[in-house]
Order: C-alpha cells, then sequence, then structure tokens
C-alpha cells in the first residue's frame, strides 16, 4: 500500500508529546512491513536542515489572503519511508511548535491549514498517489475535508482516510471569521454535516465527519469518547460514528526506550541484573540535589503539566505523603500554576523534592529508570506512553484507571503496576501507600519489575492492527 501521513510533530524532529513519539515510530513500522510511507510534517525553526535534502519541488496554496509558498525537504530514513518537511519561513521558523510562552500562536488555523492541503499537494507534486491518507488530530482535520471537496476530481480523489483522535480534548476551535479568511465554502459551515460546532469553526470535527475510518489510540478510550463525560461534546457525534471508530493501542519505539542500550542513562541493565538501575537511582537523586544514597522509595513524573494529567490531585496529596519517607522528583512544564505549585513543593520539602520545569529528553530517560514508582494521576489518558515506558525501565507505574492507562497496566496482586479507581485525594494517597508497602517487601516488587519488564509493548503487532484496518478500507 502507498500511504501518506500526516502530523504536527515527528520525533525526534519536534514533539511536544506523545503525538510525536508515535509519529516518529508507526510510520518506519508500516514501512518495515513492505508499505511505502511519506510523512508529512511542518520543518519548524527548531529541526536543523543539514540533514534534509531539497526535492526541487515547491508548495503553492492559494488562500483569500495571499498565495503562500515554500519548499518541499527530504530526509530518507529507509527505502520505504521518506519524511518530508514543509518549510514556510514565517508559519514554521518560530520558536514554539503551537506556542510560545504568550500562549497559543494567533494564526494556528492558516499554519496548520497550509500543512493540511500541503501534504495532498506535495503527493500531487511527488507524484505519490496514496491508497490510504492517515491524519492525525485537529492539525490535519482540513486534510480531510480537502480530500472529498477540492482534491476529489483528482487521483488523490481516491484515496481512503483515516483519523486517529490522539486527544479529543483539543479540537482546533476557531471563530467563524476564519472561514472567510481560509476560502472555506460557507456551506460546509453547517453541524450536521461540516464544520460548525456551537457556532465555531472545529477542525477535529470536520475530520470526524469526513474521514472514512476514526481510530483512537486504546480501546478503553474509544469507548470512554462515546460517553458524554468522556466525549467532549462530540460523543453524539462519535456515537453516530461508531461503526467506523476502533481503539488501536499504541506501541513504543523499543529502540529508543531500551534499558539495555539507552544511552542517557550512566550504567545500562536488564530484567536478569538491576544493579545498573541502582546506579541511575543515585544519580537522578544526584542531579535533583538529593541524598544519593538514601533507601527511601522515589516517585517520579514526566509530564506535560496540563488539567489531563492530575497534576493538581497530586500537589494537593503530596504534603501529606511526603510526612513518610519518600522522595519525589519532577520533570515537566506547561500551565503556570502547576510550575508553581511543583516549585513550591519543593521549597517546603527541600530534602525530599527536586524538580525541573522544562522539556528535557535526557532527563526523562533518567527518571524513568532511576525512579521506584512512575505516577500518572490523570483525569483521562487516550493512550499514555510513560507507563509502557516506565514498565521497560522496571519502574512500577501508579496510574489511574482511565483510558489506555487501564489497557496497559496490570494492577492485580500478581500484576505489574498500581491502578486507582477515584480520581480523589483519597485513592491516590492510597495507592502511594499501597507502593510504599510494596517497596517494603523487596521480593515481591522484584516480581512486579520482572513482569512488567517481560511485556511486549513493540509497534509491530500495533502496526498490523492498522495494516488490517487500511486493507479492509481499501476493499469496501
Ligand atoms: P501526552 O502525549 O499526553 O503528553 P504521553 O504519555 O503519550 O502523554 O507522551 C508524553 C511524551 O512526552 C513522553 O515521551 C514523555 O517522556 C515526553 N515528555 C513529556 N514531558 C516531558 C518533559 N518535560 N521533558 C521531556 N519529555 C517529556
Ligand atoms: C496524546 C494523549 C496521550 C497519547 C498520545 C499519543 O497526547 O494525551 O495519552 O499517548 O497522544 O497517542
Amino acid at each position: 500500500m502507498k500511504i501518506l501521513y500526516v502530523a504536527s510533530e515527528v520525533a525526534p524532529f519536534s514533539k511536544t508529546g506523545g503525538l510525536g513519539d508515535v509519529a516518529g515510530a508507526l510510520p518506519a513500522e508500516l514501512a518495515a512491513l513492505g508499505h511505502e510511507v511519506k510523512v508529512v510534517s511542518p520543518r519548524y525553526g527548531s529541526i536543523k536542515t543539514d540533514r534534509l535534502t531539497p526535492t526541487g519541488h515547491h508548495l503553492e496554496l492559494r488562500f483569500p489572503f495571499g498565495v503562500e509558498r515554500g519548499p518541499i525537504l527530504s530526509l530518507r530514513p529507509s527505502p520505504n519511508l521518506e519524511l518530508l518537511f514543509l518549510e514556510n519561513e514565517h508559519y514554521y521558523n518560530r520558536g514554539g511548535i503551537y506556542g510560545d510562552r504568550w500562549g497559543e500562536f494567533g494564526d494556528n488555523h492558516r499554519r496548520y491549514a497550509y500543512l493540511s492541503i500541503g501534504a495532498l499537494q506535495a503527493a500531487q507534486r511527488l507524484g505519490f498517489t496514496p491508497d490510504i491518507v492517515h491524519l492525525n488530530d485537529w492539525q490535519t482535520g482540513l486534510t480531510a475535508v480537502a480530500l472529498r471537496r477540492a482534491f476529489q476530481a483528482t487521483a488523490l480523489g481516491r484515496a481512503r482516510s483515516v483519523l486517529t483522535i490522539h486527544n479529543l480534548a483539543y479540537q482546533g476551535q476557531f471563530g467563524k471569521e476564519i472561514m472567510g479568511d481560509l476560502g472555506l465554502p460557507w456551506e460546509l459551515f453547517t453541524a450536521e454535516q461540516g464544520l460548525e460546532f456551537y457556532d465555531t469553526v472545529n477542525f477535529l470535527k470536520g475530520a470526524i465527519q469526513f474521514s472514512d475510518a476514526l481510530t483512537t489510540v486504546s480501546p478503553t478510550y474509544a469507548r470512554e469518547i462515546q460517553q458524554p463525560e468522556g466525549g467532549a461534546n462530540l460523543d453524539g457525534l462519535l456515537r453516530r460514528r461508531q461503526g467506523v471508530l476502533s481503539g488501536i493501542l499504541n506501541g513504543i519505539d523499543v529502540h529508543e526506550w531500551n534499558p539495555e542500550t539507552d544511552t542517557y542513562l550512566p550504567e545500562r541493565y536488564g530484567a536478569d541484573d538491576l544493579s545498573g538501575k541502582a546506579a541511575c537511582r543515585r544519580e537522578l537523586l544526584r542531579r535533583f540535589g538529593l541524598d544519593p544514597d538514601t533507601r527511601a522509595p522515589v516517585f517520579g513524573i514526566v509530564s506535560r503539566l496540563a488539567w489531563q494529567k492530575g497534576v493538581d490531585l497530586l500537589l494537593e496529596v503530596m504534603p501529606q505523603a511526603l510526612q513518610a519517607d519518600i522522595r519525589f522528583v519532577a520533570v515537566g512544564s506547561g500551565e503556570g500554576r502547576y510550575e508553581d505549585g511543583l516549585r513550591t513543593l519543593q521549597h517546603h520539602f527541600p530534602g525530599q523534592v527536586g524538580t525541573f520545569i522544562g522539556f528535557d529528553q535526557g532527563l526523562s530517560h533518567l527518571v524513568e529508570a532511576g525512579a521506584d514508582f512512575f505516577i500518572m494521576p490523570s483525569r483521562y489518558e487516550p493512550c499514555g506512553l510513560n507507563q509502557m515506558y516506565s514498565l521497560r525501565y522496571g519502574t512500577v507505574p501508579i496510574v489511574r484507571a482511565t483510558g489506555g492507562l487501564v489497557d496497559t497496566v496490570d494492577g492485580s496482586m500478581e500484576g505489574d503496576g498500581i491502578l486507582f479507581e477515584a480520581f480523589h485525594p483519597a485513592a491516590l494517597l492510597a495507592a502511594l501507600r499501597r507502593a510504599q508497602a510494596l517497596y517494603a517487601e523487596p521480593e515481591r516488587l522484584r516480581a512486579f519489575r520482572r513482569r512488567g519488564m517481560g511485556r511486549d509493548f513493540s509497534w509491530a503487532a500495533s502496526a498490523r492492527r492498522y495494516e488490517r484496518l487500511f486493507s479492509s478500507l481499501l476493499t469496501q
């Protein structure tokens, strides 16, 4: 099959969260299965051009406000896989992917219209006629619409489109004046079959309406988003489309996230010998200015600091939890109130808490390896990758029973992690106490770790599921 994969971030080139990880790994896995895959993403200013080659092709997109042009750059990691980076000086060459410290960029509708429509034009320019156009989140929503409208009569019009929803809460909602700004036909501004959503324009809604198939990143989340509580006001539409909606669990990049080869770690280790993990723990404590020789259990988080992640719940519980002899390290960035909350916690518990506010790839690996427990108290979690990284690194995850966390962590007595149900301080506190009890029993702890490390979260199985979905669309 020929697959055009469109995503607003692709690790290791650009990443704000799990979407980047997925876009960096799944296309390569599909290419390894023998499919011809082209990934289209912006060439953000932070992406160096020295490894990229010009294709010699340019985009030229006409909007009412003017013509937008830019070159298409290419990288070929393997014979079947090509990454195409769309360059546009004033849209992408800025500090930040979706926004900067002053907030979201005000022209994101234009920036992602350029990506969405540009991806289809890039395929045309390169003479690539995809069977499948695979879209991700609201940033690529207009691709689905354009495929059925502007490109319907072209060779691309035959392609089937698949939208993967990584997070239903981010929908790309804009004032309706952007219909005119982008030159979108007003007949698309309807609630029933178009992009209209409570008198605004909603890119994700458009993609849900116009895509041939919908997936989300875990089976549990696929059910949750069809309920009013988890549906972010799109549950009715998703129920209407449930015949084409399925949940396919994400995998992880087992090459990047492998404690036996991880170059970010001071020592490497495997399930048979965890002494390297002890060295990582010491290094982690040292990096955070905590006593490296403490015998207290170390709890860690690495997170976007957003409402979704339940950082407020954690901040509420921590002062009480820290009455016990435990350590807590946090790596994260995002909303100011959570960043401040973490700093304040560290200020009150200087010998027990370490924080790093910012985005640091190496440190995220060190937390996964060096912590004893990894906490994810999410309000909702479409899939979540960190808990899988934790399992692989022998770090016991403590997760709330929601979305993909339910599908990946085994919270039973003979399991590999700790699950708690209610989004409530008492429930999280009880889970932290269960963790301390487990820590006090080295044999049982070792068994938990070993089972976690033995789980297979590689992309192979998930990639096969996407492949089957694509084939079924082509034979319909
Ligand atoms: P989400 O995509 O909702 O943020 P995931 O668990 O799917 O959640 O993926 C998060 C990814 O982003 C992981 O690879 C995690 O290590 C990474 N990450 C999040 N915050 C940071 C940070 N401050 N520094 C480094 N990596 C981070
Ligand atoms: C989103 C979700 C996260 C998921 C990731 C990759 O960012 O919040 O749960 O793991 O996408 O699909």
